[in-house]
């Protein structure tokens, strides 16, 4: 087997994790409706559901937690943090806010009006249900390499240019933005290269258009970068970061994520009028300009995560980490979406288990699998979560994956405990056609049904 990064750090603290048997993981399951999200933490083993807000923090962000000022008004830790996301992001205003989906209800409560449009690679969930609650439209246009689950291309992330300047020459005036998120979560965990980048940004020039990134893990992408991209691999991280930020107009950032913190966000933008226009909102929503809903220690483990994220050899070990679980899963034929991503493996249910139609749930009953033989706990991508009936004419579109999700929490597991996930999927797969579907008992109008509706085995 290839030889992998070894950790850059060792473990200072450690937090004990439960096997219990699998008698006991078939009644929990079953009363919590063979829903993964009502599965009380402590009875999961392996827990890959998101690796949003689960990173583990380092000694030097938790030293920085006891100096937390709490004054309510301009504490040191928000000088900290404003100074590093101006110094890496290069914009003029830093609005913080308590997580990801508050930074986007800000700004796209601000910029979007009825049925505007928001083009993206891929909107994350969040960021679509804040377009869709102002009545806008928010559009997938991802380039066509980010489609396909079996094709290997360095940057499957990338908008589609063509398609992206087709929609603008139509209607520029209805569309108050251009996003881009890095790296695309809902299309894989996949990266965007510098090059994309530029050329959106020329196509937001041409029809004089802002242009902001979703920036949740726009470390990871910068690693890609400088791994993939030609002309970037004797660039530090810092440099190929703020050659990206360059670009843009503003920002989203769920600081969950690449921040290295337990909770955080921030939207920051140049336009002088925009800001002051969100930081009246945010006095409103979240709180007072220079804390956002966050404690001046939240404030201060984020500044310090901003600069650790930095670190060429941490990404290194992170990027690898994920690849090692895709390379494992390779060694057992297993299908996934190729190549691995930046914070996620995402299995393919539908050639996984090929005897399920969509309409029963292929990755769910996956999802449900792997907790019921080896307590991990991971997300359905798929039918589960999107394929949901209208509302007028009860019609149901399928999605074109149908995916699991195995996202790996930063700096929290070591690749033993992934060998033993590799070791679950690959009995799975091997009595894969023991499993079986899935329909729906309660709660299957809801647009947000993945995470409260009830399921049962269909016979
Ligand atoms: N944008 C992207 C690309 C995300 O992945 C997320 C969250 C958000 C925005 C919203 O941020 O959760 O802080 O409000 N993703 C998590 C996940 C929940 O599991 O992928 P938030």
């Amino acid at each position: 087997m290839a030889e992998y990064p070894v950790e850059p750090f060792r473990i200072k603290v450690v937090e004990p994790i439960q096997k219990i048997p699998q008698s006991e993981r078939e009644n929990i399951l079953k009363k919590a409706g063979y829903n993964i999200f009502n599965i009380d933490s402590e009875k999961v083993y392996i827990d890959l559901l998101t690796d949003s807000g689960t990173g583990a923090m380092s000694d030097n962000q938790w030293a920085g937690i006891m100096l937390g000022d709490e004054a309510y008004a301009n504490c040191r830790n928000w000088k900290k943090f404003e100074s590093i996301l101006k110094e890496i992001t290069g914009l003029k205003h830093i609005i913080p806010t308590h997580q990801g989906r508050a930074a986007e209800n800000i700004l796209f409560s601000t910029v979007v009006k009825p049925g505007m449009i928001v083009p993206n690679n891929n909107h994350f969930d969040t960021t679509f249900a804040n377009i869709m609650e102002q009545g806008g439209d928010p559009r997938n246009l991802v380039d066509a390499p980010g489609k396909d689950p079996d094709l290997e291309h360095p940057f499957k992330g990338n908008i589609n240019v063509e398609k992206l300047d087709q929609l603008l020459s139509k209607q520029a005036d209805e569309i108050p933005l251009i996003m881009l998120t890095i790296t695309n979560n809902s299309g894989g965990g996949q990266p965007v290269s510098m090059q994309n980048i530029r050329k959106v940004r020329k196509i937001a020039d041409k029809y004089d258009r802002p242009f902001f990134f979703d920036a949740c893990r726009f470390a990871e992408n910068t690693y890609f970068i400088k791994t993939r991209e030609q002309g970037y691999k004797n660039k530090s991280i810092k440099e190929i970061a703020q050659e990206m930020f360059s670009y843009v107009d503003g920002v989203t950032m769920s600081a969950k994520k690449d921040g290295l913190a337990n909770m955080g966000g921030f939207v920051a933008v140049n336009d002088d009028q925009l800001a002051e226009k969100l930081k009246e909102k945010l006095i409103l929503k979240e709180g007072f300009l220079t804390y956002g809903g966050l404690a001046g220690r939240d404030l201060e483990a984020l500044a310090r995560g901003f600069q650790e994220v930095l670190e060429e050899d941490y990404l290194e070990y992170r990027i690898n980490q994920v690849k090692f679980l895709g390379d494992l899963l390779d060694e057992y034929g297993v299908p996934y979406m190729k190549p691995t991503g930046g914070h996620a493996v995402y299995l393919d249910a539908q050639k996984f288990l090929d005897h399920i139609p969509q309409k029963h749930f292929p990755a769910q009953s996956l999802t449900v699998e792997l907790y019921k033989q080896g307590g991990i706990r991971a997300v359905e991508i798929g039918s589960f979560m999107f394929a949901v009936p209208d509302q007028e004419t009860g019609e149901i579109s399928y999605p074109e994956l149908d995916l699991v999700r195995l996202a790996l929490p930063r700096r929290v597991y070591t690749n033993s405990h992934l060998r033993y996930v590799a070791k679950v999927i690959r009995q799975i797969y091997e009595n894969r056609h023991e499993c079986r579907g899935m329909r729906i008992i309660s709660n299957g109008e809801s647009s947000l049904r993945h995470f409260v509706a009830r399921l049962e085995y269909v016979d």
